[in-house]
């Protein structure tokens, strides 16, 4: 693998454990002013310490986020839906050029396909050509399974998508925790982080990043778990304390409830 490429993953999936802890924080680009995120700026400046690198669209990054922060950026590249849109949720096709992607200084790009939908060969096959034109500078790519509002979320599927992925190029695969996830990430050649879902209680949350981490993902891409929380900057470090640390989903609550009471102060 290229230098470059390496040292931009590197920045990501960090060394010293071989693992990540992504703040996805992209909803705006399907979903508009997502609970928690109505200012951008404030709900993520917060958590930019404790976050290995940050998932947004290039209209975030550029309109919240200051330009001399100090994280890797993750940039979503594809849309084209709103939730509005019923019948064609997700139906994706690309929404920024690797030219911006790199006027960015990203150090990766992000790009939803739709397995088993009506639409599916169009997010295949844009997604491919987003990998061949990211491959050309060394910028990886990550690939999320989206799942169509009508499709079974089990092992199999998410094999399926998560495989298919791989095998189109991509660097990292991101999807969603499903009972027997080691199969899923078994049967896929790179790395694997787990989507947080909507919002459930901070214990479950917990609890699934540390069955996905155990199941062999290397991290989460997690974002409403995290800013729908109570306190998302303690949410934050609970989950890195899961996943950098190897804490136990109990431990992990203990230290949230810890940071989130004020008994401890936030880790340096
Ligand atoms: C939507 C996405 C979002 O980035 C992701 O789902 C948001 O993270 P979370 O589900 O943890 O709120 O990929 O397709």
């Amino acid at each position: 693998m290229d230098w470059g490429k390496q040292n931009r993953l590197s920045r990501i999936i960090k060394p010293a454990t071989g693992k990540a802890v992504m703040l996805a924080v992209d909803h705006g680009y399907f979903m508009g002013p997502t609970t928690g995120l109505e200012q951008l700026d404030q709900a993520v400046n917060p958590l930019l310490p404790y976050a290995d690198t940050l998932m947004l669209t290039r209209g975030a990054l550029r309109n919240y986020i200051d330009p001399g922060v100090d994280i890797p950026i993750t940039l979503r590249v594809s849309g084209g839906t709103s939730i509005l849109n019923k019948e064609a949720l997700l139906h994706e096709g690309a929404t920024c050029s690797i030219e911006d992607a790199i006027r960015l200084n990203v150090s990766c790009v992000a790009f939803s396909i739709l397995v088993g939908a009506e639409y599916e060969r169009d997010t295949i096959l844009t997604f491919s050509e987003i990998i061949d034109e990211a491959q050309a500078y060394g910028i990886p790519t990550l690939c999320v399974t989206a799942v169509g509002r009508d499709m079974v979320r089990d092992a199999r599927y998410m094999s399926l998508a998560s495989r298919l992925g791989a095998e189109l190029g991509a660097d990292i695969i991101k999807t969603y925790y499903v009972d027997g996830f080691d199969k899923v990430v078994d049967s896929c050649p790179v790395p694997v982080v787990i989507a947080g879902g909507k919002k459930i209680p901070e214990l479950e949350a917990l609890q699934m990043a540390r069955n996905a981490i155990d199941a062999g993902a290397i991290g989460v891409d997690m974002g409403r778990n995290i800013f729908q929380a109570d306190d998302p900057v303690a949410m934050i470090q609970a989950v890195r304390s899961v996943v950098h640390d190897g804490a136990a989903a109990d431990d992990a609550l203990g230290l949230y409830q810890s940071l989130k009471s004020g008994e401890v102060g936030a880790a340096t």
